[in-house]
């Protein structure tokens, strides 16, 4: 299959080239597309043969559920059973935003999109290009970070060409995204809802909307999202944390015949935007070993630090 690059000015969206996109969506096609997050690589959410494609296209494990994007509040409720009251206010909150609320499902969602569970994830992404995207389809769009399974999620469209060229219809190219690794996931069909991923929207700011929430980790020894269970964000090179330069140096030194690159950011922000783009560029030159300095560990700090001790393992 050859893959079609559409670019798009974010800034002037061109409605000819949205609908060009979303005839490949309605034909049961799937296309990748920037969200303000990571690129996601997107199909009719409600045709599970189209949902299928992603699975294949990605090499992703049959039990890791999709979230499904929509571009309005109001397309939630044909999508779960009830809204939770806490799930309403946190949508009117943070959408459209990085915030990705796990509901039961209702009898519109198939099974191929949930991998067989009950429940469904659903977020409204900050970026005007999918959100066009998602209105000129006219359905939800299940849509996974757009990289090949266990690869750094893609934050520029050459990273979606380099890992799924020929295997998707097409890839619309708005340029950079924003904020550079994925969405928070929060489980809310819990009493107490719980984070199953971090991300920039932080336990500190949902809590302030709906009272107490449960960390990542703490609820019990089964992974509640099926995906955390799974290697990622991996460059082909070993990635080794410090804290220090120091610790840096020493490590240089023990390693000093392999090719090593030192990732050290201004700060969270720039860090969370460049990574996985500096992972990937790792790879095609060829380096053995990428030191990163850690970040603080603090509110999105912590986010990231998740990212890069899955990336270390
Ligand atoms: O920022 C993002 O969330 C990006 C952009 C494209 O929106 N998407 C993304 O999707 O990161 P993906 O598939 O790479 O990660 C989705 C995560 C996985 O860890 C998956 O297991 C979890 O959400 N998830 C999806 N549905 C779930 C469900 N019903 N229950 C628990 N976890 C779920
Ligand atoms: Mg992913």
């Amino acid at each position: 299959m050859k893959t079609r690059i559409i670019k798009i000015d974010s800034k002037n969206i061109s409605t000819a080239k949205i609908n060009e996109a979303a005839r490949i969506i309605k034909k049961g096609g799937v296309v990748a597309f920037p969200t303000e997050t990571v690129y996601g690589l997107g199909a009719n959410g409600l045709d599970k043969k189209a949902v299928r494609k992603i699975f294949l296209a990605k090499g992703r494990p049959q039990d890791n559920p999709l979230i499904l994007h929509v571009s309005g509040i109001d397309q939630v409720n044909y999508l779960v059973n009830k809204t939770p009251e806490k799930a309403a206010k946190l949508m009117e909150r943070f959408w459209p935003g990085p915030l990705t609320l796990v509901m039961k499902k209702s009898k519109a969602v198939p099974k191929a999109v949930t991998a067989g569970l009950d429940s469904v994830a659903i977020r409204m992404p900050k970026n005007k290009i999918s959100l066009e995207l998602i209105k000129e389809s006219g359905c939800p769009l299940a849509a996974p970070s757009a990289n090949i399974s266990g690869k750094p999620s893609p934050t520029l469209a050459e990273h979606v060409i380099d890992d799924l060229n020929g295997r998707i219809d097409a890839v619309i190219d708005g340029g950079k995204v924003d904020i550079g690794i994925e969405s928070t996931v929060l489980d809310m069909t819990q009493e107490i809802p719980q984070i199953l991923r971090l991300g920039k929207i932080t336990k500190k700011q949902i809590e302030k909307v709906i009272g107490r929430v449960n960390d990542k980790n703490i609820s019990d020894n089964k992974p509640r999202s099926p995906g955390m269970k799974y290697r990622h964000y991996s460059p082909n090179a070993q990635v080794i944390l410090v804290k220090s330069n120091k610790e840096s140096k020493l490590i240089s030194e023990k390693h000093s015949k392999k090719k090593i690159r030192i990732l050290k950011y201004e700060n969270e922000i720039k860090m969370a935007k460049n990574l996985f783009k500096d992972f990937r560029e790792s790879d095609k030159e060829g380096y053995d070993i990428i030191i990163v300095f850690e970040p603080k560990g603090k509110e999105f700090g912590s986010a990231i630090l998740d990212r890069l001790k899955k990336a270390s393992k």
